[in-house]
């Protein structure tokens, strides 16, 4: 990603947060204003303009839907100004309108932090944190490709490439610059294939998908290893080839690739000889052994 589009989605994650820093308290409003009592009432006198301006806008006498709101907000002036605690913190607020992060964090630990859904505040980890890890992934991923585009090696191949396309015909300044983009464009796609260690950043592999596939994953593990311990610990039936090959690998610690890539006979000598029993694959190695002091 260029690093224009970083920029952007750092900015879009940041402003995405905006609305918060500014949804608190009575938004626009003033709590005291909105009850219509002054800023040095006390507790009684608070709640005897709510009672009385909640009965006026209450949405049963007033179906409108500005007095609706007014309702809506009249109560939630009241929920901060009834408790001592809330309004202290509101009035500091009011004397302090510059510090707009910690009057809003105070707002929301106040509001949410005993009352959040551990869920939300979970999902929302997980956005935050796959957000970095996509950001950092396509940074890597960059600087990768860029390291790859210095070096000689590419420089070379590129090179090649573009004689090979043109015909070696390169001094025809226009025409070699057009193909040049081209083969630029083809020479880096087949190489940032190849580039290792520095995966194109993919959304599956994010922590967030990861979670939320979490149950499925943990799900199909469950059952095959049940109807594992079924077949072959119970029932007592032959390896299946799939679950054979599987053992082979296993034991001979194959990756997954390599093991794919095989030919077919090597796959049958190999999972013929049941190596995933211990005897057996002692006698392997040393079957193997003998063979390459033989060669020697
Ligand atoms: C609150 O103020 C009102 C009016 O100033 C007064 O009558 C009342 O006694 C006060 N209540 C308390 C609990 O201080």
């Amino acid at each position: 990603m260029e690093p224009v589009l970083r920029w952007l989605a750092i900015f879009i994650l940041l402003s995405s947060l905006l609305p918060y820093i500014h949804a608190i308290y009575c938004e626009e409003d003033d709590c005291y204003d909105l009850l219509g009592v002054t800023q040095s009432a006390n507790a009684s006198e608070i709640k005897k303009a709510y009672y009385k301006l909640s009965l006026k806008y209450h949405p049963d006498k007033n179906p409108d839907p500005e007095s609706r709101k007014l309702f809506v907000k009249i109560a939630n002036a009241y929920e901060i100004l009834k408790d001592e605690a809330t309004r202290e913190q509101y009035d500091y607020a009011i004397a302090h309108p510059e510090e707009v992060f910690y009057n809003a964090a105070r707002y929301y630990h106040a509001y949410y932090g005993h009352k959040t859904d551990p869920r939300a505040v979970l999902v929302g980890l997980l956005l935050i944190l796959s957000a970095f890890q996509y950001l950092n992934q396509w940074t890597r991923y960059t600087q990768a490709i860029s390291m790859v585009k210095r070096t000689p090696a590419y420089k070379n191949r590129l090179r090649a490439l573009e004689l090979e396309r043109s015909g070696g015909i390169t001094n025809k300044k226009k025409a070699s610059k057009h193909i040049n983009k081209k083969v630029e464009e083809e020479l880096s796609n087949e190489l940032e294939l190849q580039i290792q260690g520095a995966e194109k950043p993919c959304l599956w592999n994010l922590i967030v998908v990861w979670f939320i596939l979490l149950p499925y994953t943990l799900g199909k593990l469950i059952f095959w290893k049940g109807s594992w311990i079924w077949r072959y610990t119970i029932y007592k039936s032959a390896y299946s080839w799939e679950d054979a090959c599987y053992l082979t690998q296993r034991s001979l610690r194959v990756p997954q690739e390599a093991w794919r890539t095989l030919d077919e006979s090597k796959k049958n000598d190999l999972v013929g000889r049941r190596l995933w029993v211990k005897s057996n694959m002692e006698a392997y190695l040393t079957e193997l052994r003998k063979e390459v002091k033989r060669r020697r």
